[in-house]
């Protein structure tokens, strides 16, 4: 039994989504078995290039697989009102050279836990229509599911819809396929994760670390800065950030158990995340649900882990 903790991320590159990779990739009790592609931020091209883009530069060894181009059901929905037309504006990269593994994203996921001799953690942080996907074409899998760790969802509001988050709001179908697995799941919803508040102070944290990670970081979130002020936000959430980071500390978060269940009517509340935490559906708690973080110990672990990178 290998002391790493063996998981596969799953993002839509996307500024926060970087941020993501480089804490799974450089923290050492994280073995980052590959990362996969999915449409949402951006189109499936823009956000594999995106990712390809954060691994090359960063000189990380770690496969990239492109997946699924489309929700499950649902017409398509992205987000360049926050991350820009590319998916990732702000930083400039060099020509990219690094290719995308031939293999489709959803095929790697469900070979790499049908293969696996120990159960990996999935790390969703964009919408789940290639974890979706991979239970329904082979169930099986989610008896090597070790977790499910997600960002996606809110037990408050939404922020794509007032009742919905994106990432779910994206893909409600694939987010009902997931919450109803039976894995053991993690939510990282919005009232968790717009706790996770890059401001100017941490920005220049990062960038003061002086290598091309804490620029990387720098250049992103001065994006996503900007962007959000124009949201009427003073500082840009790094939603994604915190999947990862329950993973290797679990002690900065506070979390409930709860009954979750995924709005499938094609109304208002169409893709919300219907946060039982009081028993009074009487339903099995199939989530953990993220509600408090400290803040202070969540960049720290986040800066020492970008002095690890290039
Ligand atoms: O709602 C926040 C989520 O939407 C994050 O995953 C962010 O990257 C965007 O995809
Ligand atoms: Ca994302």
């Amino acid at each position: 039994m290998s002391e790493k903790i063996k998981m596969i991320l799953d993002c839509d590159v996307g500024h926060d989504d970087a941020i993501a990779l480089m804490l799974a990739a450089a923290h050492p009790q994280i073995d980052l078995l590959g990362i996969c592609a999915v449409a949402g931020n951006q189109v499936v091209e823009k956000t594999l290039r995106n990712t390809l883009n954060v691994v090359q530069h960063l000189g990380l060894d770690i496969p990239v697989y492109g997946g699924m181009d489309r929700p499950m059901v649902r017409d398509q929905i992205l987000a360049p009102d926050i991350h820009g037309e590319s998916g990732l504006d702000g930083p400039v990269f060099g020509p990219l050279h690094t290719e995308a593994q031939k293999e489709h994203g959803v095929n790697y996921i469900i070979r790499a836990l049908m293969e696996a001799e120990e159960k990996i953690t999935l790390v969703p942080v964009g919408p789940l229509t290639n974890i979706g996907m991979a239970l329904r074409l082979e169930p099986r899998i989610v008896d090597k599911i070790q977790r499910i760790v997600l960002m996606g969802g809110a037990f408050g509001l939404g922020n794509r819809s007032p009742a919905a988050e994106f990432n779910i709001l994206a893909d409600p179908e694939s987010a009902h396929v997931v919450f109803s697995s039976g894995a053991p799941i993690v939510m990282m919803g919005l009232d968790l994760t717009n706790q996770a508040l890059a401001d100017m102070s941490v920005i220049e944290r990062m960038e003061a670390i002086g290598n091309k990670a804490g620029k990387l970081f720098g250049d992103m979130m001065r994006f996503t800065f900007e962007s959000q002020k124009r949201n009427g936000l003073s500082a840009g959430p790094v939603h994604d950030v915190t999947a990862v980071a329950y993973l290797v500390r679990p002690d900065l978060f506070q979390t409930r158990p709860a009954n979750v269940e995924v709005c499938l009517d094609k109304g208002l509340c169409y893709g919300r995340t219907v946060c039982d935490m009081t028993g009074r559906t009487g339903k099995p708690q199939n989530a953990l649900v993220g509600t408090g973080l400290d803040l202070e110990g969540f960049w720290d672990l986040v800066e020492e882990n970008i002095r690890r990178l290039a």
